[in-house]
């Protein structure tokens, strides 16, 4: 949508705000979560602070997703230039800048689509189990790149991943019986206590960590076709963790109209209530992402607060799941070339 196009604009004025949390926590040495050190305590001096600060908003508080590859790479080249001024107003010398290893920008892409190999770096994963859910994952993720976020996969998966977790702990109790058990799992470890969360994190670590070795492995002919694969696969793990994520905002500008998403049968299946007009489907997916309490920022089309078409919209999404506690209608030449009206809210997820 002209300039600003997936630019990461919010995630830009995020990151502002940010700043000046982090700037203020450690100031007034307020209280972590539960059992944690405060910022205080782990950054003794105001310096520390500023040395850590651009890499911990980056690596830990934003994240951002896009079904264009070249919109996640703008973003993620802001958000890099982005932390390097927050260094240079620091004057944090360049040789003691940490490296910005990672961002939370993801592009929406489905795992590699190449059934040979999946069929052969899901035998060689051990457990086999991980194999069975790294192929239930790959097949979960067919349509990242038509529907993005806006695909379920998380919820599709809860089941599978539930059901892999039990069988891990079953199977990890006999280790004499599934030899390779007893090496893979630490014997300290209480697995009875494992839940689904810790259990799909321990699992993608190992599943990346034998994407790392295949794509190491892979040599000679085939070699850039394993090492492509294993790339792939590893894109579509974090596009999963992403949407794995309860967040506490989530900000949008999505794209509107009846006929911007491709998969469009699976999407209007998906989305009964809001398949009019999928900026609504964007809401009401954001709503689903959110932690209890949490807010949601949309810059959309204004007309789902009045035509009678988006009725369901208005009373089973907004009232009853996320009430408004803002709104501006702000009407045309908003948004550079689109012609559309446009209105702000922010809406909060109801109990
Ligand atoms: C209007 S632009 C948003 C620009 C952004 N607010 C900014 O400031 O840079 C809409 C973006 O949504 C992306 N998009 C469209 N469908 C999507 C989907 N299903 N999942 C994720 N992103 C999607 C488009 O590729 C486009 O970059």
């Amino acid at each position: 949508m002209g300039r600003h196009r997936g630019s990461g604009h919010f995630l830009l004025y995020a990151f502002d705000l940010l700043e000046v949390i982090y700037r203020e926590a450690w100031e007034h040495a307020l209280p972590g979560k539960a059992e944690q050190p405060t910022l205080r305590e782990t950054y003794t001096s105001r310096e520390e602070l500023e040395v850590a600060l651009p890499g911990l908003i980056v690596g830990r508080n934003l994240f951002g997703v896009d079904i264009d590859p070249r919109a996640a790479q703008i973003a993620g080249l802001s958000l890099w230039l982005r932390a390097q001024r927050c260094w240079n107003e620091a004057d944090v010398a360049p040789s003691d800048r940490p490296q910005v290893r990672r961002t939370g920008i993801v592009v929406a892409e489905p795992m590699p689509g190449d059934q040979e190999l999946i069929d052969e770096f899901a035998d060689q994963l051990d457990p086999p189990l991980l194999g069975s859910l790294f192929r239930q994952i790959a097949s979960s993720l067919n349509l990242a790149g038509e529907m993005g976020v806006l695909l379920r996969a998380e919820t599709e998966l809860a089941g599978t991943i539930s059901a892999a977790r039990d069988q891990f702990v079953v199977e990890s109790t006999r280790p004499r019986r599934l030899p390779g058990f007893a090496d893979a799992v630490p014997g300290k470890l209480d697995l009875s206590g494992i839940d689904d969360e810790a259990f799909f994190v321990e699992a993608s670590d190992r599943v990346l960590q034998a994407l790392h070795d295949y794509s190491v492995r892979a040599a000679g002919s085939g070699g850039a076709r394993r090492r492509l694969f294993a790339d792939d696969a590893a894109h579509g793990f974090a596009f999963l963790e992403i949407l794995r994520h309860r967040y506490d905002v989530i900000l949008m500008n999505p794209p509107f109209g009846s006929g911007s998403i491709l998969a469009k049968r699976v999407f209007e299946k998906a989305y009964p209530m809001t398949k009019n007009d999928v900026y609504a489907a964007f809401v009401e997916r954001g709503i689903e992402m959110l932690v209890e309490r949490g807010t949601l920022g949309a810059l959309t089309s204004r007309t789902g607060f009045f035509l009678s078409s988006f009725q369901a919209f208005r009373e089973e999404v907004l009232l009853d799941r996320a009430p408004p506690l803002i709104f501006a209608d702000l009407g045309q030449g908003v948004l550079d070339d689109a012609m559309v009206e446009v209105a702000a809210y922010v809406l909060e997820r109801s109990k």
